[in-house]
């Protein structure tokens, strides 16, 4: 008999953010999102992965580094009331919310030395939802989980894993 075994939708979304991280700089962030949405809202997407969460922040879980061509995939996970710093990018990002729902606020950039950002508009993010955009510290946002219940998101970064510390989130505000 032979068995032949289908990939698991992790394994496939994996493959799709592989092919997209590929595409031309300027397309790729979008094409990396298009790929992370398409399987974000899977029940089973996470199938057979510890995924705790942290008393503390939001803390982050490797699903696949390449750092040869340049990206990595991790799955956050937030408690209630956890959220990120107001932060911009250093490299292109692309993400999809799993489970849950996170507030995404953005903010205009600070006007002058010693001030900083201020807030311009929120969208409520549901499973298979999400946003992208390449690389540019002045683009200014925040995730967090507003709600009662545990979050999950996709999140893929241009940069491999090695390099997440210093070279993903160029950070505006606590
Ligand atoms: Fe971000």
């Amino acid at each position: 008999m032979t068995f032949i075994r289908t990939r698991s939708p992790r394994e496939t979304m994996l493959a799709g953010i592989a092919a997209a991280a590929r595409h031309p700089l300027a397309e790729r962030p979008r094409a990396v999102a298009a790929a992370i949405e398409a399987f974000a809202a899977d029940p089973a997407l996470l199938e057979g992965m510890d995924c705790p969460c942290c008393p503390d922040r939001y803390i982050r879980h490797l699903l696949q580094s390449d750092e040869e061509a340049g990206y990595a995939v991790v799955a956050l996970v937030w408690r209630p009331g956890q959220m990120s710093p107001v932060h911009g990018h250093k490299t292109w990002c692309a993400f999809a919310v799993h489970q849950g729902t996170l507030t995404e606020t953005y903010y205009a950039a600070a006007e002058a030395e010693g001030d900083l950002p201020q807030p311009r508009s929120t969208q409520l993010l549901h499973p298979g939802q999400g946003s992208h955009g390449p690389a540019d510290p002045a683009l200014i946002h925040r995730l967090a989980n507003l709600s009662c219940r545990t979050a999950i998101s996709i999140h893929c970064y241009g940069v491999g894993f090695d390099r997440f510390g210093q070279d993903v989130n160029e950070v505006h505000a606590a």
